[in-house]
């Protein structure tokens, strides 16, 4: 995939919550691929945040794919409401999934697209075995638990390898990257190997979200062909 097909993921996370929907309806006018819900448990990561409820209140506003990203330490028990709820792309955590093959397939069986993710500290090679079977893979450039952080440099490479592993082994799998992901930084992303950039505070807490996606485009654009 060229750089110049990149989908850009707004993260709610950074959203206005008194006004989800209205904040929902504007990212998808800008020009929004995916909306990325961080679903968080106050257990594996320090925060608290989504529910399927609220998943299940979000499909019925908007057309978009709902990438819902499970910070959460026994995603199995909970796969199957967030899949009921109707999200597009179930993504674990390897640091919460003794049985990850099982976990993959489980979400698979449920009509969900799998993804699976690692922190900053876990090495690719915890997904190595099992990313012929996933639809998408998650580098985390941040510490999983808060928006707004910054991005961590010494991630770059391990999208770069990443990149190399998918392409290596003929996986479908999307390369996602979320966590401290600016216009000033997507270049970097890009040219290391990402089809999808999560965005949560650089979108939603810049005046106008339709030109801030439209800036993300303009680098992907200006980018030669990986
Ligand atoms: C962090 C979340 C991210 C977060 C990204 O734990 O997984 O999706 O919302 O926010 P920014 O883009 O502000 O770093
Ligand atoms: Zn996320």
């Amino acid at each position: 995939m060229s750089p110049a097909t990149i989908h850009i993921a707004p993260s709610i996370l950074s959203a206005d919550f008194a006004h989800l929907a209205d904040e929902i309806a504007s990212v998808e006018a800008a020009g929004a691929d995916l909306l990325h819900v961080d679903v968080m448990d106050g257990h594996f990561v320090p925060n608290l945040t989504i529910g399927p409820p609220i998943v299940e209140s979000l499909r019925k506003v908007t057309a978009l794919p709902l990438d819902v990203h499970l910070m959460v330490t026994n995603p199995d028990t909970c796969i199957p409401d967030f899949a009921q709820a109707g999200a597009n792309y179930l993504t674990v955590h390897t640091e919460t999934c003794p049985h990850l093959h099982r976990t993959i397939q489980c979400i698979k069986e449920l009509g969900v697209k799998a993804g699976v993710t690692l922190n900053p500290s876990t090495s690719l090679s915890a997904l190595e075995e099992v990313v012929a079977d996933v639809d998408l893979v998650l580098i985390m450039s941040v510490n999983p638990g808060f928006g707004g952080q910054a991005f961590i440099p010494a991630c770059l490479d391990k999208i770069r390898r990443a990149r190399q592993l998918i392409d290596r082994t003929g996986s479908h799998a999307l390369l996602e990257v979320d966590g401290g992901i600016k216009v000033e930084n997507a270049g970097d992303v890009l040219k290391a190997g990402a089809d999808v950039l999560v965005a949560g505070s650089a979108i939603f807490r810049s005046p106008n979200y339709a030109d801030t996606i439209a800036a993300f485009r303009t680098v992907a654009r200006e980018l030669q062909p990986r």
